[in-house]
């Protein structure tokens, strides 16, 4: 493996085009779409934060999606080189690089959070298959999740475990590992996501739930919902701070970046919205409380998994599975992190990968005390934890002012002529609505969505 060729650090030649597609969605479904999504759905007011997403994620992730991997494509090479080197050759001006800096910045903080939660997926596989869940009600599955989170200790453990766990592949180079998990497990995720879903509407208050999903409630969207469900599209989508360009840069060249992005963002939605109608029912039925938080998804599919025949084995499937579908995420975090230092810095692939992950493990101190230790330290006044803030500024902040340059730059700066080429639309006049979403509509919406959080 090259050590210190920094735009092999991206991500290597996908060997085929399958295998690009799966690293793509493996990096896009993951905590966002299983554990994060839920939750903000039961906090931001249900069926009006979903019917936002999904416009979000369609007019706003999709093109940008688009852009990022075009961009990848043109530049060929670690996301802050091809800024710089784009460019320079469009705009003789190389400041560009900064927008893949502010993107370093935010994989840090992002995979610091990122562990830590992914952790209490991996503690929870032997508390399921040990049969310690079994059976028990919705109130002692809250009970069980609180007090795992009172313990710093083992929450450190399994975040530094995770933590391992993203270093190791990153280090060695990613391609192998990452395709060879990624091709059986994401249909096997999606396979148990159903079954899931199944057992919810059977046994679960099914109606209840999707009327809480799907009942479009125009009344309750609010800026603030509007800016939630917009952050949320851009981390759904692995969007806004360049790793969808780092997995772009070796894209081989027959794959319609087009076509690609429709299934990742399908891929995204249809992982989001099976968490859902998996959850809420069960949330219904049990009389749990659908704007729990954090802790939501651990919470009720343990009510599940504890009342279903054979659900001890299920449910570790299930955490298991979860697991990796996180790691196939947060090595797309990390590696960005690395191309951004590779060729920079004097020192292998490997180092910078340790370097990386220890500096988000420390960092990620600041979400695992938020749970316990620190719940009610709030560093800059008002009810925000340093859990809070993180996940603000990344998912509303960076991710999506990240994500408009980023289509700024595609739509205004790079040169008709070569995007068209690069892009690869068949048809006229779909490149001209991706045009005119990249170049006014994105960039106006999500400008509009952070700004009115300001006042
Ligand atoms: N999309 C992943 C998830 O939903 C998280 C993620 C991985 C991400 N890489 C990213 C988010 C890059 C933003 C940018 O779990």
């Amino acid at each position: 493996m090259q050590s210190n060729d920094n735009a092999g650090a991206a991500a290597g030649q996908w060997s085929s085009r399958f295998a690009f597609l799966m690293a793509a969605i493996g990096s896009s479904v993951g905590l966002g779409n299983i554990w994060k999504f839920p939750y903000m759905i039961g906090t931001g007011g249900g069926s009006a934060f979903m019917l936002v997403y999904l416009i979000c994620v369609l007019a706003v992730g999709l093109p940008i999606l688009i852009a990022e991997l075009t961009l990848g494509r043109m530049g060929r090479q670690g996301p802050i080189e091809t800024l710089v080197e784009l460019g320079h050759r469009y705009s003789g001006r190389a400041t560009w690089g900064l927008v893949g800096c502010v993107g370093v910045l935010a994989a840090v903080l992002i995979l610091s959070f990122y562990s830590v939660v992914a952790g209490w997926s991996l503690a929870y596989i032997p508390k399921l298959l040990m049969g310690g869940m079994t059976g028990l009600s919705g109130a002692e599955t809250g009970k069980a999740f609180d007090d795992f989170l009172a313990d710093p200790l083992a929450l450190t453990f399994w975040h530094a475990l995770f933590m391992l766990l993203t270093i190791i592949p990153v280090a060695r180079g990613i391609q192998s590992g990452i395709e060879k998990a990624v091709v059986w497990m994401m249909p096997l995720l999606f396979a148990l996501l159903v079954v899931l879903c199944i057992y919810a509407g059977i046994e679960g208050d099914f109606t209840a739930g999707m009327v809480y999903l799907f009942k479009p409630d125009f009344g309750a969207v609010t800026w603030d919902v509007v800016l939630a469900a917009t952050g949320q599209a851009f981390f759904s989508l692995s969007i806004g701070l360049g790793t969808m360009l780092a997995y772009g840069a070796y894209l081989p060249g027959g794959v319609s970046i087009p076509r690609t992005s429709v299934v990742i963002v399908f891929a995204a939605i249809l992982t989001a919205v099976l968490a859902g109608a998996a959850i809420f029912p069960i949330v219904f039925a049990n009389g749990l409380n659908p704007s729990e938080g954090p802790g939501l998804v651990f919470v009720t599919l343990t009510v599940a998994f504890g009342a279903m025949p054979g659900g001890a084995i299920f449910g570790a499937v299930f955490f298991v599975l979860l697991a990796i579908a996180a790691l196939t995420s947060s090595v797309s975090l990390l590696e960005p992190i690395v191309a951004a230092f590779a060729g920079r810095v004097r020192l292998s692939r490997s180092a910078l990968a340790w370097i990386g992950g220890i500096v988000a493990w420390v960092l990620g101190f600041l979400t695992l005390f938020s749970f316990n230790i620190w719940s009610d330290v709030h560093p800059f006044g008002g009810t925000r934890t340093w859990f809070d803030w993180i996940d603000f500024l990344t998912s509303n902040i960076l991710l999506p002012l990240g994500g408009v340059m980023l289509a700024l730059f595609a739509g205004w700066v790079v040169t008709r002529q070569d995007s068209v080429a690069a892009v690869g639309f068949e048809s006229p006049f779909f490149y001209s609505l991706w045009r005119l979403l990249v170049r006014v509509v994105a960039p106006i919406g999500v400008v509009a969505a952070v700004v009115t959080n300001f006042f």
